[in-house]
């Protein structure tokens, strides 16, 4: 019972510590947003995305913003095999799981191409 208790103490922990993580990174994804002109910027849907999934062309979509990252993938500190385990999908829990730098935020900014649309949209205020 003790045992038990224990163990669903600590996965409540692990649960808030992920949720705070989440939110610190939504807010650096804000403070993103607010560089970009939101509206200047091409939107293309999850399914337009998932067609660039390959070493010669690889999208990634991080914080509802789609990323061209083909010319980086050679050059990724982490190697070019994790970042392509994502091509043409969601890598935003794994990019902030790694917890990058914001030197790494920054590289990022170089290769944005576009956003999602407002319906496909997670992290981003409307
Ligand atoms: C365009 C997207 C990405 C950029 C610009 C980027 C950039 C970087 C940079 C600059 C580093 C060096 C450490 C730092 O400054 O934080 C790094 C390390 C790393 N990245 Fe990424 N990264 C990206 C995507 C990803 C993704 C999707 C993964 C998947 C899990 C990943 C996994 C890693 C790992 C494992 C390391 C550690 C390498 C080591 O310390 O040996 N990265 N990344």
């Amino acid at each position: 019972m003790t045992f038990l208790s224990a163990n669903i103490h600590r996965q409540a922990a692990l649960i808030v510590t992920m949720f705070s993580r989440i939110s610190i990174f939504c807010k650096s994804i804000d403070i993103f947003s607010e560089s970009v002109d939101l509206r200047k910027l091409p939107e293309y849907s999850l399914k337009e995305v998932q067609e660039h999934f390959t070493p010669q062309d690889c999208w990634i979509i991080i914080g509802d913003f789609v990323y061209d990252v083909t010319e980086f993938l050679r050059k990724h500190p982490g190697g070019d095999e994790v970042m392509l385990d994502y091509a043409g999908r969601d890598a935003t829990l794994a990019f902030k799981g790694v917890g990058h730098s914001n030197a790494a935020l920054k590289i990022l900014n170089q290769y944005l191409i576009g956003i999602l649309p407002p319906k496909e949209r997670i992290y981003l205020r409307n």
